[in-house]
């Protein structure tokens, strides 16, 4: 059974958003930016939120209690209701998966069908797979990358792994499980004291800077580690590579066609104090970080750069979006760094401006990314 839509009707898109992960107040913010953009003569919209302890519940449709303009970072908080996505459709319906509301002592009633999940989570529990794991079991069709391409793309390791394989240019890394580290912590510190310092300290799946250090000298190796355990038992450390951070948005192309690729952009963080893209840049200091789009590049880097964010994206196999961020170095080389499958998506982040840039503005991107979704077929693809 498929969610079929029904001529004449309103797609109905369940907004989904918050979460488990330490970007749950980002996903929020994004949510607040998608509710004001969508086209909503084209989809009837749920919002629905998951609360940092992973319940779903019903929430505010209004984009103003979602954004920062609060001055407090924006939550969803558990509610004595609960909500949940029914995991078959019933035979014969002309709507989608039922939503459904349960709480404690009372029967649970349907809100109705959902056509597409439009999954705008970050981090563990909401762009690794395990959503979109959810999702197909549902039979429901949803926004972005599937169960594999999530996981792959929020571990740092496997990312480089498979990018490898595919014949692209990773930097040099190690990688530590938590049995290797619980095990022999000095031989994890011996392998990282290898590579060229400084080095990047890395949860190997986290998101938004978090958990990241940049460290000097061997000496920090220990504590870097220990402040990016705090976030995952798995730590990758990198070599840190000297270069400009340039980063570029990628869009499932429709049917046989190609994924579609953005003009480039750059990050360029304002040297003194910060000389790496932390959180604070990210999202505290509006002044620490200067994006632009395109980046100002040779053409033919320009050329490299979108085509290998396109084999980015299909070495994962990657669907709906993702932002590909690359280092080109002062000997001109282009090395990945990372695919980001739910990049983020707030209307001044990186992926919707520099699509904007190149001719797609933000309510249009949101409509493509649900066209897409709905175009796709449920189960294996
Ligand atoms: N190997 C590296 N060399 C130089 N800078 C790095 C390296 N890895 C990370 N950085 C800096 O740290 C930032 C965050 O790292 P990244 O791997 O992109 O993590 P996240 O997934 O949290 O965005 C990058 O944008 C860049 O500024
Ligand atoms: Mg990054």
């Amino acid at each position: 059974m498929t969610s079929e839509s029904t001529p004449g009707r309103r797609p109905r898109v369940l907004v989904l958003f918050g979460g488990r992960s330490s970007e749950h107040s980002v996903s929020c913010v994004t949510a607040a930016g998608v509710l004001n953009a969508i086209d909503r003569s084209k989809y009837d919209v749920v919002p629905v939120g998951i609360a940092k302890n992973g319940q779903w519940a019903l929430v505010s449709e209004d984009p103003s209690q979602w954004s920062l303009s609060s001055g407090t970072l924006p939550e969803v908080t558990a509610s004595s209701e609960s909500v949940a996505i029914s995991s078959a459709a019933f035979p014969g319906a002309a709507r989608g998966q039922e939503l459904m509301v349960t709480a404690p002592d009372s029967m649970p009633r349907s809100l109705g069908g959902v056509d597409v999940v439009l999954p705008l989570l970050h981090g563990p529990f909401g762009e690794d797979g395990t959503i979109q794991g959810m999702l197909e079991m549902a039979d429901i069709r949803y926004v972005g990358a599937g169960v594999l391409a999530s996981a792959v793309g929020m571990d740092k390791h496997y990312m480089k792994v498979v990018f490898a394989s595919a014949g692209l240019n990773v930097g040099p890394y190690a990688v530590f499980t938590n049995r290797q580290w619980e095990k022999d912590s000095e031989e994890c510190l011996r392998r990282a004291a290898d590579l060229d310092f400084p080095v990047f300290v890395k949860p190997a799946r986290a998101g938004s800077s978090m958990g990241i250090s940049r460290v000097d000298t061997p000496a920090g190796l220990r504590q870097a580690i220990e402040a990016a355990r705090v976030f995952d038992p798995k730590v990758i450390v990198e070599a840190g590579i000297d270069g400009r951070e340039i980063e570029v948005a990628v869009l499932q192309g429709r049917g046989t066609q190609e994924p579609r690729t953005s003009l480039p952009g750059e990050i360029a963080v304002q040297p003194g104090g910060r000389d790496w893209y932390d959180f604070e840049a990210k999202y505290v200091d509006g002044n620490a970080a200067q994006l632009s789009c395109p980046a100002d590049l040779p053409p033919h880097v320009t050329d490299s750069v979108r085509d290998l964010a396109a084999q980015a994206f299909d070495a994962v196999g990657a669907e709906g979006l993702s932002r590909v961020d690359f280092f080109y170095t002062l000997a001109g080389e282009l090395i990945i760094n990372e695919i980001n499958t739910m990049p983020g998506f707030t209307p001044i982040s990186m992926y919707p401006q520099m699509w904007a840039k190149s001719g797609l503005t933000y309510t249009d991107l949101i409509d493509e990314l649900i066209e897409l979704a709905l175009e796709r077929r449920t189960g294996l693809r």
